[in-house]
């Protein structure tokens, strides 16, 4: 796990750095001493990740983080771990259309893969959570997922198992009686923020001018993916870096034509029970409809009904099926969504909260092929292997 930390060079970043190789690295700062941190040698491709001041990076953390992340005790059937439904072999999703919790419980919602979350503005399909220290503490207590009702089954492993007491004090300076959820969040945020992908073909090509890193059918695809088929307006590719996403939320016509008809009745009744204290990550994952409402959970703006956010393209070879309901099997199949114009079936009905960013397309199958093969050059240097694997 290679992950360095360099910081910006102030008197404040020493006094930071001091506190890092210290292995006191937790203790607050004072406000308005260190702004941020980052790591100004990303991979290729990639912008400096930045790191919130209250968690900075250690060895030790990412280590414990990886074991928090892995340990399927934290459920109440003692079978699911973050990594069932983000598993390393499968560039962290679960290729399943939607995922699989406890006791055999599906949810309604495909796995993101958590390749590159460290740089999401928000976390979630419809972001509703700010970061991945409080994204990570919502899937422990959902009934679809891990399943515990509160924290305190997963609290008493990591305050009695020997191994846990000593990593958390060893990170944290903290004493067993001491371990809360947020250091725990901590941990595994630490962790995710190592799970980065950049250095593809594409990165090869475009930022280092490798003209023979992308075959002809892929060179002609990244024209398609920035000409006509208007993808990079949503899926962002910057001067000097790519995340491909622009970080909004859109209703590109995936799982709304099932709800269509009852939108008005469904989003009232979902702002009814919002205001009498529903939780929104349980409603969202366990009903249906309520998922395909889609940003309009979070803000409660009709306009964003069946908007989703912006997902990364990296590694997107690896990660099928595909949208936030797992409803596209294969690239292809996307392309093909996007080319009729926002509707998978030729002939189905264009929804009205449709995006404007979404119109037919107008491309033949060859594009269609080349914009395919274009994707398969975003599967990232780390990632290469599992690719090879699979074909
Ligand atoms: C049962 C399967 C399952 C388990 C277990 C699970 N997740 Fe997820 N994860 C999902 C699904 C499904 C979503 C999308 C849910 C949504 O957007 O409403 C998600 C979303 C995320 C995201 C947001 C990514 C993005 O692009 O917005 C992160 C980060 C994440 N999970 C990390 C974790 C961590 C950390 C754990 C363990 C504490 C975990 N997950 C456990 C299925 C799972
Ligand atoms: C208007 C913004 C917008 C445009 C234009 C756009 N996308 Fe998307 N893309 C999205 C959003 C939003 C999603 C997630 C939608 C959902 O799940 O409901 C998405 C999802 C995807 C996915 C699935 C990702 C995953 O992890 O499941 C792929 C692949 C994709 N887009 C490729 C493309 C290609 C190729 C083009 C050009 C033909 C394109 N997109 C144009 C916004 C856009």
């Amino acid at each position: 796990m290679r992950f360095i930390i360099v910081l910006t060079l102030s008197i404040t970043s020493l006094f930071a750095y001091a506190q890092f190789v210290t292995g006191n690295a937790d203790t607050k700062p004072s406000p308005g001493t260190i702004k941020q941190q980052s790591n100004p040698k990303p991979m290729l491709g990639l912008p400096p990740l930045i790191i919130p001041v209250d968690n900075p990076q250690t060895q030790a953390k990412i280590e414990l983080g990886n074991k928090l992340f892995h340990d399927k005790r934290f459920s109440i059937d003692g079978t699911v771990s973050c990594s069932n439904c983000h598993d390393d072999n499968k560039a962290f999703t679960d290729n399943l259309p939607v995922s699989l919790g406890n006791n055999g419980k599906f949810g309604t919602r495909n796995a993101p893969t958590v390749i590159n979350a460290a740089y999401n503005k928000v976390q979630f399909w419809d972001g509703r959570e700010p970061d991945l220290e409080s994204q990570s503490k919502q899937p422990l207590i959902n009934p679809v997922e891990h399943g515990l009702s509160d924290y305190k089954p997963l609290l008493t492993i990591v305050q009695t198992d020997p191994e846990y007491v000593t990593a958390f004090k060893s990170v944290f300076n903290i004493n067993e009686k001491a371990i809360t959820m947020d250091y725990v969040a901590k941990a595994i945020a630490s962790f995710e923020r190592t799970v980065l992908s950049g250095n593809s073909a594409f990165d090869r090509y475009y930022f280092k001018g490798d003209k023979t890193a992308l075959s002809e059918a892929q060179m002609r695809g990244l024209q398609v993916f920035l000409g006509q088929g208007r993808c990079v307006s949503c899926h962002v590719i910057e001067n000097d870096q790519a995340l491909f996403t622009d970080s909004k939320f859109h209703n590109i016509g995936i799982g709304i034509n099932q709800i269509q008809q009852d939108v008005p009745k469904l989003a009232e009744a979902f702002l009814a029970a919002k205001n009498k204290g529903a939780n929104v990550d349980i409603s969202v994952l366990s009903d249906k409809k309520s998922s395909e409402l889609g940003r309009f959970a979070v803000t409660d703006v009709l306009s964003e009904v069946g908007a989703f956010k912006t997902p990364t393209l990296r590694d997107i070879e690896l990660t099928a099926p595909y949208m936030h309901d797992g409803s596209l099997k294969n690239l292809n199949d996307v392309v093909k969504h996007y080319n009729n114009g926002g509707v998978t079936k030729v002939g189905d009905p264009v929804n009205p909260y449709l995006s404007g960013g979404i119109r037919p397309l107008k491309l033949d199958n060859n594009q269609i092929d080349d914009l395919v093969a274009f994707l398969k050059a975003l599967t990232g240097s780390k990632a290469a292997n599992l690719a090879a694997k699979e074909n």
